[in-house]
């Protein structure tokens, strides 16, 4: 496991744009999480492929391991969770708290069992991350819940839980996710309103319809689950983890800054319409196939206010808030970002000026940025994923060498992201302590 005390040492470009050559993307971070939750909804083994080798899949799987089901990895890339043994119903408590979809857990073990004890989940400092809509929600379906000061107990008398109407206030992806695993082992009908369309909800979704789980309005806004017994996967139905649109999208903007000439391979071009739509704006030059993105790096020379707005799916992904707002240092004229999501996501803005980033903050949610502003290396800390891989692309464009602290949470999301970085030019090294 990454050392909490593990950074990279990045010796920047200094502006030159030289990046080249093809980089893979790997499976989603954001889909596989919810596919190993889910399978606790069946009564036999799954098997998923194309799995990240990512911190955030390591600590899953100890937490499933901790509720005593198995997980066997037939490869690197393939791992089969089995269910039948799994008898414990408390989340473990310190590796909940590191990453916030542990809480996607909480619909697959309740519904299965009656009964689940978690933590409030942890995961990346981009806002309080309440979980009102997940309590608020269990109840309807006829769990009652207890706080003992540790951890949070839900539990239904019955031993089942209701299917119920939930129309949710905001949508939120992993309440999505959670409710309408919940849903399928739940006694009735359950009918989820305002739900996410995170490409990654709809491709779970898929899997388990695949399984037999009855699931209607997949991509739609609302979704209607008919509860029944517990599913069964069969060999034809192993999931296989798609691309992470996150991590392709930031090496898109990297490559926007950068890139002589970078291939994107292993992507969903379609998942990153509106990201793609902004950089040609900008005067990148992007060509797009089935499962790749060519880019090469515009000359900043038109100066054009840009303004991005995060969004939930299709808009501008708030995942690359942050990447974004690193290009927008060198973009000629005056950027504004509204991060509409999470209160917290600009709190790294600080570090970036550090490094020589004309930005203005006028709220928890609103920022200018003037360019283009020649970054200087310095020692900075992304205090979350996105953050911290918008760190490394400063400093890969910045002058000199910067330090990169907190490689853990880049890990998190980021497979060996600095084997795939030196492959296409960057001179970057991790420093384990
Ligand atoms: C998911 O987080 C992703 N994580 C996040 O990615 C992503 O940023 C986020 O969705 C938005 O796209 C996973 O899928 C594991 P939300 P999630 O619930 O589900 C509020 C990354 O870097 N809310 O969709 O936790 C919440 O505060 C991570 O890969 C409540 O108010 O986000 C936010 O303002 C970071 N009450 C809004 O909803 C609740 O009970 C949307 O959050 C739940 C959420």
């Amino acid at each position: 496991m990454t050392s909490n005390k593990d950074y990279f040492v990045i010796e920047g470009l200094g502006g030159a744009k030289k990046l080249h050559g093809k980089i893979s993307v790997s499976g989603s971070k954001n889909a596989v999480l919810p596919a190993m939750a889910s399978a606790f909804l069946f009564d036999n083994p799954i098997t998923i492929t194309n799995i990240p080798d990512t911190e955030d899949v390591k600590r899953m799987a100890e937490l499933i391991k901790g509720l005593k089901a198995r997980i066997s990895h037939k490869d690197k890339r393939t791992l089969t969770i089995d269910p039948r043994n799994a008898k414990k119903t408390i989340l473990e408590r310190e590796i909940s708290k590191r990453f916030r979809a542990s809480i996607i857990l909480v619909g697959p073990v309740l519904a299965r069992f009656g009964k689940v004890s978690f933590p409030h989940p942890g995961g990346c400092v981009i806002g309080a991350r309440p979980i009102d809509l997940f309590l608020e929600g269990f109840q309807k379906m006829g769990a009652t819940f207890f706080d003992n000061g540790e951890m949070f107990t839900l539990e239904s008398k019955t031993g089942k839980l209701n299917g119920t109407e939930i129309n949710f206030k905001l949508q939120s992806v992993t309440a999505t996710e959670t409710f309408m695993m919940a849903g399928i082992l739940a006694q009735g009908t359950t009918v989820l309103r305002n739900v996410a369309l995170e490409p990654e909800v709809t491709s779970v979704a898929e899997f388990l319809v695949s399984c037999g789980a009855r699931i209607s309005g997949i991509g739609t806004t609302t979704l209607t689950i008919e509860g029944g017994d517990l599913l069964t996967s069969t060999i034809e139905t192993k999931y296989e983890v798609i691309p992470d649109r996150i991590e392709a999208g930031s090496f898109l903007i990297l490559g926007a800054l950068a890139a002589s000439r970078l291939t994107i391979e292993k992507c969903v071009p379609e998942h990153l319409a509106i990201p793609i739509q902004i950089l040609r704006e900008t005067g990148a030059e992007i060509e797009t196939g089935k499962n790749f993105i060519k880019i090469k790096s515009g000359e900043n020379n038109s100066c054009s206010a840009i303004s991005i707005r995060t969004h939930e799916y299709p808009g501008f992904p708030t995942d690359l808030q942050a990447p974004f707002t690193v290009f927008l240092t060198q973009s000629c004229g005056e950027g504004t970002v509204f991060e509409t999501i999470f209160e917290g996501r600009l709190n790294y803005i600080s570090d970036l000026v550090k490094m020589g980033a004309d930005i203005k903050m006028w709220d928890a949610h609103h920022i200018t940025i003037k360019g283009p502003v020649l970054l200087k290396g310095k020692e900075v800390e992304g205090p979350d994923i996105r953050a911290g891989i918008a760190f490394i692309m400063a400093g890969i464009i910045a002058e000199g060498q910067s330090i990169i602290r907190n490689a853990y949470f880049i890990d998190r999301g980021y497979e060996k992201i600095e084997k795939r970085l030196r492959k296409i030019g960057v001179n970057i090294r991790r420093v384990t302590s």
